[in-house]
């Protein structure tokens, strides 16, 4: 289904190009999706609130669409999130009767959660992020402080592991976080990682997020984070690349369109980037952005609240950007 000279083409032989994609954009960027990648990921759908939002509830309606779009279309499909401290129900770490739920009882939850999606999607799924963003980035504690942590204790991680590997022996798992190159918490996540690994849980890959701009993180450190995660023998998988056209201390909320300027270091950005990611190839196996083009992405509305951003390959009419051409050498 790849286009001849698409994006997925131009990385065949070294990784899956991915797309977050929701059940309206596999609609309004079909076309895109189809000819530049050959991966997805679904943006929220498979998320525990999307498809859980009850004990007795599973809603799988949306997820089963980005699926069947991905089985029709034959591409990849990786699996996001099992276990989060965001987009997670309250009733998950209830009791029922006004407290809140022990560790059996989540233990219990988070068990047949993974089992019933997992299970659902064992044919189509092939890699699940199965914890998401679990090291804290303040501080020297090394778990962030969730309601995960505080129910079940430290191995809530390593049994969700377990767990996915009994619900699909076949699916490759992943740690995935954010920061994943700022060198304390790329060691917090080292640290973790090792450790899970040394007590045998079933993991295979660190997803790095990726959300990067036009300025951070240098590329001194994406490089240094990729060698420490390489040196742990897992492979690694880029899952939420976009490239923000604004600094973490640009607030400025009333750009029309990106200047110039922006794009001329985004593009730069963006060629450093896929020539680093082309130097481990056989290591990192998949590079998903979070998103397919700029007229649909989630940092619209984050950090800044209704701010327009343009962080990814194809522009708001999803043509071509510099950045585009760059990464594919045809500048
Ligand atoms: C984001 C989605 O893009 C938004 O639509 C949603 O409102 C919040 O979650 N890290 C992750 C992703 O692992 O699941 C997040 O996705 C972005 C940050």
């Amino acid at each position: 289904n790849i286009a001849e000279g698409s994006l997925a083409r131009a990385f065949e032989k070294d990784f899956y190009i991915g797309a977050a994609v929701s059940s309206r954009t596999i609609v309004s960027q079909k076309e895109l999706l189809i000819g530049q990648y050959n991966s997805l990921t679904a943006e929220n759908e498979m998320k525990f609130a999307s498809v859980h939002p009850q004990e007795r509830t599973y809603t799988f309606e949306e997820a089963d669409r980005i699926a069947d779009f991905a089985r029709e279309h034959g591409m990849k499909l990786r699996g996001h999130t099992l276990v989060w401290h965001n987009q997670t129900p309250d009733w998950v770490f209830e009791d029922g009767q006004g407290g809140e739920a022990g560790r059996e009882l989540l233990l219990e939850r988070i068990q047949a959660h993974i089992e019933k999606v997992v299970g659902r999607y064992s044919e189509t799924v092939y890699g699940w992020d199965v914890v998401n963003e679990a090291v804290t980035d303040e501080g020297e504690a090394l778990l962030r402080p969730s309601r995960w942590l505080k129910g079940i204790g430290e191995d809530y991680i390593a049994q969700a592991f377990r767990f996915a590997h009994a619900a699909d022996p076949n699916a490759l798992l992943f740690y995935n976080d954010y920061n994943e190159c700022n060198p304390g918490k790329r060691d917090k996540i080292c640290r973790l990682v090792r450790s899970l690994l040394d007590e045998g849980a079933p993991i295979h890959g660190i997803g790095l997020q990726a959300h990067w701009n036009v300025q951070d993180p240098p590329l001194g450190d994406i490089r240094a984070a990729i060698e420490a995660y390489a040196a742990l023998g897992l492979q690694l998988q880029i899952t939420e690349m976009d490239v923000s056209v604004f600094t973490f201390q640009d607030r400025r909320a009333d750009l029309a369109e990106p200047t110039a300027e922006m794009l001329r270091l985004q593009e730069q950005r963006y060629r450093q980037f896929f020539d680093l990611f082309r130097e481990y190839s056989g290591t990192i196996t998949g590079v998903t952005f979070w998103g397919a083009a700029d007229d649909y992405t989630w940092l619209d509305d984050f950090p800044v609240r209704g701010r327009k951003n343009w962080p990814l390959l194809f522009d708001e009419r999803q043509r071509p950007k510099a950045a585009l051409r760059a990464v594919l050498g045809t500048d």
